[in-house]
């Protein structure tokens, strides 16, 4: 695989069009050496972006809430996606569009760091293996836990919140499972590395965490507003880990995993149904919804 630094084309980089080989951060930047930095990631289907307006008013909360000030407008930032999407002639792919704090100050005090702001896109398939979209893939449960909300900014993609679940993830892949589930800080179902989870039940309802100490992520929202319609009952509500054995099916939900089922949680057993392959083909036809039409 060609490595992210040495990649043909464009980035968009503090509101120009840069070689993408010649942008360049320098090693004393704040965002690297105290996780002040916070990012997005975007599909493009067909060539249009899904749910760009979303995912760019997420960018700025996440931001906020790390006391980063973008120096462009939301509609600034959406039109600079579009283009470099448009110049890098992305049509199925993805979007990492990302602010952090430059290398003025070296402490935990940022307060006079530049703002920079870059927006990247390229072609991409599946994030899982494409077979395990129908197989579903195997998780562990992680030893991290989501941290308690009055502990970090819990409702962002602030970097690093994302330490935890590269941990999880390597120790999952490590004893051969694909992804791994994270409880809460008070050791409730929350969610896997880089995705919300649904469960289904005996009667065909879903269930999945309240999001109080995760991202409430924008395919979750999405996907329930799918199950609705079919009038399948969701149920957001605080699930134990003990009622794991009690579900007969389950998947995850992200930007990136899309709707991807899951065949098992350790020891517990899910079956790939119609219903949860109905609902990620309705997703599929969702987002391509604007070229179909
Ligand atoms: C930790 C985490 N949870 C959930 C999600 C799902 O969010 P979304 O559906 O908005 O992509 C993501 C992906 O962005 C994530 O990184």
């Amino acid at each position: 695989m060609t490595p992210y630094d040495k990649r043909e084309g464009k980035i968009w980089y503090n509101n120009e069009l840069v070689e993408w080989n010649d942008v360049k951060l320098h090693v004393l930047s704040h965002g690297l050496h105290y996780a002040s930095c916070v990012f997005e990631g975007l599909r493009v289907y067909d060539g249009e972006i899904f749910k760009l307006e979303e995912h760019t008013n997420r960018l700025f909360h996440s931001a906020k809430r790390m006391d980063i000030k973008i120096p462009y407008s939301e509609e600034e930032i959406n039109q600079a996606t579009k283009k470099i999407v448009s110049n890098q002639n992305v049509q199925n792919g993805y979007i990492r569009p990302f602010a952090w704090r430059g290398s003025e100050m070296m402490a935990v005090s940022a307060q006079k760091t530049k703002i920079h702001v870059a927006i990247t896109a390229w072609e991409w398939g599946t994030y899982f293996d494409p077979k395990l979209k129908t197989e579903g893939i195997k998780l562990n449960i992680s030893n991290w836990r989501r941290p308690a909300p009055n502990t970090i900014p819990w409702d962002t993609k602030a970097s690093g919140l994302y330490m935890i679940c590269t941990l999880s993830k390597h120790e999952a892949e490590r004893d051969g499972y694909t992804d791994s589930l994270m409880l809460d800080h008070e050791g409730n179902v929350a969610e896997a590395t880089g995705a919300n989870i649904f469960f289904k039940d005996k009667n065909g309802e879903l269930h999945t965490p309240i999001p109080d100490s995760f991202l409430d992520g924008i395919t979750r929202r999405t996907v329930i507003e799918i199950a609705k319609s079919k009038n399948i009952k969701v149920h957001e509500r605080k699930i134990s880990p003990k009622e794991l054995s009690s579900f007969v099916g389950c998947f995850l939900t992200g930007t990136a995993a899309e709707v991807t089922p899951v065949s098992k949680i350790l020891e517990n057993d899910y079956k790939v149904c119609n219903l949860i392959l109905d609902l990620s083909s309705s997703y599929e036809k969702l987002v391509r919804k604007k070229k179909a039409a």
